[in-house]
């Protein structure tokens, strides 16, 4: 059963959408579960435990929102070095009102210094969550699922 962490964060309501619409294709797929979790309430055994990881975030300010790096803040020293998140397939969700490009590249960095492994392209929405953008995240979610499933990543 691959298990799929899907974290965010979200103010006003846009992320959290993306994020359950990923949640979403992840159990729409066979053999395949989704822990649904708010960053603030994420560990790093959560990290640790899943096949792969959705970070979901708002860009506030050009960066990432506080709770995501916070998370990653809380983590860090103790996943660095461990066997168990080298190679984790990853992907991000971003929404952003006009740009997304700080919160993105932030992330992507971070990650890198996780030994995290991107599986997909990032899905970054600006303005209004639209139908689009929540089957783009929809069929994010079922690509991820099934990646692990199928061992390609
Ligand atoms: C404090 C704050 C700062 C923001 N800064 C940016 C920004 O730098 N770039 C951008 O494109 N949008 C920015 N926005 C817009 C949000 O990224 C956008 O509304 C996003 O959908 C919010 O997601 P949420 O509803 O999950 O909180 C900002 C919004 C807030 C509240």
């Amino acid at each position: 059963m691959a298990k799929i962490l899907v974290a965010y964060h979200s103010q006003s309501g846009n992320t959290e959408r993306l994020a359950r619409s990923v949640a979403q294709g992840v159990m729409s797929t066979e053999n395949a579960h989704a822990v649904f979790k708010r960053a603030a309430d994420t560990t790093a055994r959560d990290i640790k435990d899943c096949d792969a990881l959705v970070i979901c975030s708002p860009e506030y300010f050009g960066y990432m929102a506080g709770a995501i790096k916070d998370l990653f803040d809380r983590t860090y020293e103790e996943l660095k070095e461990d066997p168990a998140t080298k190679k984790k397939p990853f992907c991000i969700v971003i929404s952003a009102g006009n740009d997304g490009s700080g919160a993105l590249a932030h992330i992507e960095r971070i990650c890198k210094g996780y030994r995290f492994k991107r599986v997909q392209h990032p899905v970054v929405c600006k303005g209004q969550v639209t139908e689009e953008m929540l089957a783009q995240c929809l069929e994010l979610g079922k690509t991820v699922a099934e990646g692990v499933n199928a061992g390609i990543f």
